[in-house]
């Protein structure tokens, strides 16, 4: 049998409609090559993960060197260098006062962690999150959830999770324009809290840049009115920095472009550049609210992950990642601005960095063009090119390369998507 063979017979693939039928023989910056030796561009980086390139030298090196040395230890039974130097680090570049981290393996178990954090701190126990957000798919993480075709079939949830509409200007749920709302959609917080919640919110989640709901990006005031509310009823701000973390938005973290200072932060995908590993952060006084025996996970932390992070930092940092992606979402959002002049079947070019949507649509009315975003996605993968389709409706195209991806390679695959849209 050869892999998609054994994969068909023996890994529980149910939960996605079709895996992509590449595979994956190595990988380099921001080229994949399978098991025949085709070459692709690759503009989903695994769902947004490897920003700092597919094997990155640097990264891998100092894996291995980790790795000759132990593998694990569990962190929090013992004392391992990697993690305390890599806390050490984040507290340096996240945002504010936040200072002190939890290691877990992926986003879902940071954000489930985060959650109970809040709620230990506050010692308050409802939550409200954001129509169309994703932030999981445990329990409590789809609780939060805002997004029927991820929380289907699997109900009941959590109590008290309330839910806010979302900054989702391309679909305003009061159908306004971003010029002249005023921030409509951050001031219903404030109904939220009055009308659907029993006045016991211990926090309010949101990613800065909304990836699976569709790459949708906040207006620049939102967050501070939203800070304003959240103030008012004392209730803590939590970023999901999940899929908008470690230089992906052309900032170290999607926050850093609205000037709040967020009381709590999960991370996870590009943390370590591919190697499983997560955390939330919080100010030393919310951090310190757990205590012995509340919380712990055996692989958290894990050492060769951990050094491999602060690899993945230091190269970021180094070779000034943040800046470069802002000069490359110029690049990206002019071509794509250009074609949809030209396809009307574009209804919306939107992100910010390397985090960028095409909103396809079948017509004024903004109907989802749905089958067409998967013909284009089956088309660019056709021509060597792999991008993502999400969105709550199914209708955008997602570009997430590497973040090391160059010009020449970016500017071919505009002339690809280019190409594709042509032939729908
Ligand atoms: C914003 C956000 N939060 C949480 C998650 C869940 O992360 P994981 O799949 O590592 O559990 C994701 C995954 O796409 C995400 O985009």
């Amino acid at each position: 049998m050869n892999t998609i063979e054994k994969y068909n017979k023996y890994v529980n693939t149910s939960m996605v409609a079709a895996v992509m039928p590449v595979v994956f023989d190595r990988a380099e910056g921001a080229l994949v090559f399978d098991e025949n030796g085709q070459k692709y561009i690759d503009c989903f980086a695994g769902i947004a993960v490897t920003n700092a390139g597919h094997s990155n030298p640097e990264v891998i090196e100092t894996a291995k060197t980790q790795l000759d040395k132990y593998v694990h230890c569990c962190s929090y039974v013992y004392y391992n260098k990697p993690m305390a130097d890599l806390a050490e680090k984040l507290a340096q570049i996240t945002p504010g006062r936040l200072g002190k981290t939890f290691f877990a393996n992926s986003g879902a178990e940071a954000n489930e962690g985060a959650l109970r954090m809040a709620k230990t701190y506050t010692k308050k126990h409802e939550f409200i999150a954001l129509q169309a957000s994703f932030h999981g798919r445990t329990y409590a993480t789809l609780s939060i959830t805002g997004n029927f075709a991820r929380k289907k079939r699997a109900g009941p949830y959590m109590p008290g999770c309330s839910f806010a509409p979302p900054p989702y200007c391309y679909r305003c749920t009061f159908n306004l324009k971003p010029e002249t709302c005023r921030m409509r959609c951050a001031q219903y917080l404030e109904d939220i809290i009055k009308f659907d919640t029993y006045g016991d919110v211990a926090a309010f989640i949101a990613e800065p840049v909304m990836g699976e709901g569709g790459i949708i990006v906040p207006p620049e005031p939102y967050f501070k009115k939203v800070k304003e509310i959240l103030d008012h009823y004392s209730i803590l701000l939590f970023v999901d920095e999940v899929q908008s973390g470690f230089a992906r938005t052309g900032k170290m973290f999607g926050i850093e472009h609205y000037s709040v200072e967020p009381d709590i932060m999960t991370m996870a995908k590009g943390i370590a550049n591919g190697l499983p590993l997560s955390g939330f952060i919080a100010r030393d006084e919310i951090a310190n609210t757990f205590q012995p025996g509340e919380h712990l996970t055996t692989f958290g932390g894990n050492p060769v992950s951990c050094a491999a992070s602060l690899a993945t930092i230091n190269f970021l940092e180094q070779e000034r990642v943040a800046e470069q992606v802002m000069e490359k979402e110029k690049l990206v959002k002019e071509r794509l601005e250009y074609m949809k002049e030209k396809y009307s079947i574009i209804g919306d070019v939107r992100g910010k960095g390397l985090m960028i949507g095409v909103e396809l649509v079948k017509d004024n009315a903004k109907t989802p063009a749905v089958d067409e975003a998967k013909a284009v996605r089956k088309s660019c993968l056709e021509k060597g090119l792999l991008i993502g389709v999400g969105g709550v409706w199914a209708n955008v195209l997602r570009i997430q390369p590497p973040l090391v991806i160059t010009d020449d390679q970016l500017d071919e695959t505009l002339t690809i998507i280019e190409k594709s849209l042509g032939e729908l």
